[in-house]
Parts: C-alpha cells; sequence; structure tokens
C-alpha cells in the first residue's frame, strides 16, 4: 500500500520545508532562498512528498522535498532532503525521478548536482540512479569545510528506459504536476 504522494510544492509548506532543512543540513538554506525557488524562480521547480493515512506522522505534515531547476537542456537537482523516520523507502528516488522527467518532458538532456564529498547516502543514491562523478570542486562547502563532488547523469536514462507515468511507482503514488 501507498505510504506517501508527490505533489508540487506551494507557499503554504515552507514553515514545514524549513523544519526538516534545518534538521538535515549544518548549513541549511534560509527562508528568503527556499521562498525565492518557491515564487521567485522561473527556472524552479519544488516538489514534496507527503505521508497518506494511515500516516505515521502528521498526516498534514510533508515528509520530504527536492528542489530543481529545469535550464534549457538541463536538469539542475538543487535541494533533496528527508525525514529521517521516512528514509531508505525510496522516497528521495521517486522524487529525483520525477525531476528527471519533468525535465525530459521540457527536452532537458542531462542532469547535474554538486554535493558533500563526505555524504555518502546522497552519493549512493545519485549512483544507483546512473549518476556519475565528473569533478571535485575543493573546500567548496563551509561549516564544516568539505569538498564539493560534481555528478552528473548524461544523458538522462530512466530506469524505465523511457519517460513513463509515475502513478504505480513503488512505495507511492504521484500526483500529476501543474
Ligand atoms: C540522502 C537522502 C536524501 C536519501 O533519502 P532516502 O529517501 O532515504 O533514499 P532512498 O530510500 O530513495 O534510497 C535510494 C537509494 O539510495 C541509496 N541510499 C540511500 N540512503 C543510503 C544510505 N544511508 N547508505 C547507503 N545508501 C543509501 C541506496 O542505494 C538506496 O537504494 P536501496 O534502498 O534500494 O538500497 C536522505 O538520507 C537525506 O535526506 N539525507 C539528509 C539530507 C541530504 O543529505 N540530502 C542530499 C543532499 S545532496
Amino acid at each position: 500500500m501507498a505510504e506517501w504522494v508527490i505533489e508540487p510544492a506551494t507557499v503554504e509548506a515552507l514553515p514545514d520545508i524549513l523544519k526538516i532543512e534545518e534538521a538535515c543540513f549544518s548549513a541549511p538554506w534560509t527562508r528568503k532562498m527556499m521562498e525565492a525557488e518557491l515564487s521567485g524562480n522561473p527556472f524552479a521547480h519544488f516538489l514534496l512528498a507527503k505521508p497518506l493515512p494511515p500516516c505515521e506522522v502528521d498526516c498534514g505534515s510533508i515528509v520530504a522535498y527536492l528542489c530543481f531547476w529545469v535550464v534549457f537542456e538541463e536538469v539542475r537537482l538543487m535541494n533533496l532532503a528527508v525525514i529521517e523516520s521516512m528514509r531508505h523507502r525510496g522516497i528521495a528516488k521517486a522524487l529525483v525521478t520525477e525531476a528527471l522527467e519533468l525535465g525530459q518532458a521540457q527536452a532537458a538532456v542531462r542532469a547535474v548536482l554538486e554535493v558533500r564529498a563526505s555524504n555518502h547516502a546522497a552519493h549512493a543514491l545519485y549512483r544507483s540512479l546512473g549518476f556519475r562523478n565528473v569533478s571535485t570542486r575543493p573546500k567548496y562547502y563551509s561549516n564544516p569545510t568539505d569538498d564539493a563532488l560534481l555528478m552528473e547523469l548524461d544523458p538522462i536514462v530512466l530506469e524505465s528506459g523511457q519517460p513513463t507515468p509515475a502513478a504505480g511507482r513503488e512505495g507511492g503514488r504521484i500526483r500529476p504536476l501543474q
């Protein structure tokens, strides 16, 4: 049975998004940065995962989000987090897959991201989707200082081999994106 559903974010979700952001990152995005992505950036898309009844966490809350840009031929994954109690259920993978499908539908052919060199869980996630390391930016991150690993998926190839309707994806349901 589906545990969660993915849908586009609205500004009403901002308090919940900030709570997760602050719990997950040592140098979290600020409210202003989140607001800009939710409402001021024409390239930005913001997806949420929400629990479905019977909910293990507050039914009105969110359990994960993904912010990404589609800039011409490129999908740029900008920010991704899943609350601790809902990890290892495929939610991050479903969010990224949804972003890649949406990018492909807008003619993107490549996906890129930067990630802390120390973030092994995230590396494993992106590698499981076919991303590979392309370069390193030394000391790119602060608090604590860390290198950035640049990863890319070029060309975008989904597990299904093609963009497919997301409904029926294991573990969750997807509401159509606007
Ligand atoms: C990284 C993160 C987003 C993964 O979310 P998740 O929903 O648990 O990931 P998924 O369940 O979709 O995992 C998909 C694949 O990623 C890999 N993976 C995810 N977490 C992992 C971990 N802790 N260790 C090793 N591999 C991991 C596995 O290959 C997994 O596939 P499998 O379950 O079939 O083995 C989550 O741990 C998180 O929010 N971390 C804190 C914030 C963060 O680091 N964000 C990413 C910044 S780039």
